[in-house]
């Protein structure tokens, strides 16, 4: 499905909305360009998951462990990813499949390991400087 995002406030409450679905074991896999979003989404996300720590991207960490919330919150930024082998070598099948949420930016550079079932969203920019259009499967917003 297409969902048009106005502006920041509607990425914020998107991302409270998504967090009320999210299972463990469920991933979330987010792409689109530099700037679309996918860290803000992020940070809605563990909003809505009662996350109170401050979300970050940093360079060289592929993933972020979050514990403080309703479940536990994996963040991945695979942006600097040079080789799947990488995910094998952190073990990431152990969060992917475990008890907690994963949400992964940049999540084509690994598209062949993003579960079948997983909400992918991919976000483009819209007409103004704030409107993002998501593509959205597996969630029906
Ligand atoms: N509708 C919107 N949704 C989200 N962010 C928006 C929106 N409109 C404007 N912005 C701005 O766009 C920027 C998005 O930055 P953000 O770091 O979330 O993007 P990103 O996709 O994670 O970037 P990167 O590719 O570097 O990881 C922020 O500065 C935010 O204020
Ligand atoms: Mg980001």
């Amino acid at each position: 499905m297409i969902k048009i995002i106005k502006n920041e406030q509607d990425t914020k409450k998107f991302g409270l909305e998504l967090a009320k679905e999210l299972k463990p074991g469920s991933v979330v896999a987010l792409t689109g360009d530099l700037g679309t979003g996918k860290t803000t989404l992020t940070k809605a996300i563990a909003e809505g998951l009662e996350i109170r720590e401050l979300i970050t991207s940093p360079t060289f960490t592929i993933v972020q462990e979050y514990y403080g919330g309703k479940l536990p919150l994996y963040h991945f930024d695979v942006y600097r990813i040079c080789d799947t082998e990488e995910m094998y070598e952190l073990g990431y099948e152990e969060y992917f499949f475990g008890q907690g949420v994963c949400i992964v930016e940049w999540a084509d550079l690994i598209i062949d390991l993003i579960p079948e079932n997983a909400v992918i969203i991919n976000i483009k920019y819209g007409k103004t400087p704030e409107e993002r259009i998501y593509e959205i499967k597996n969630y029906n917003a």
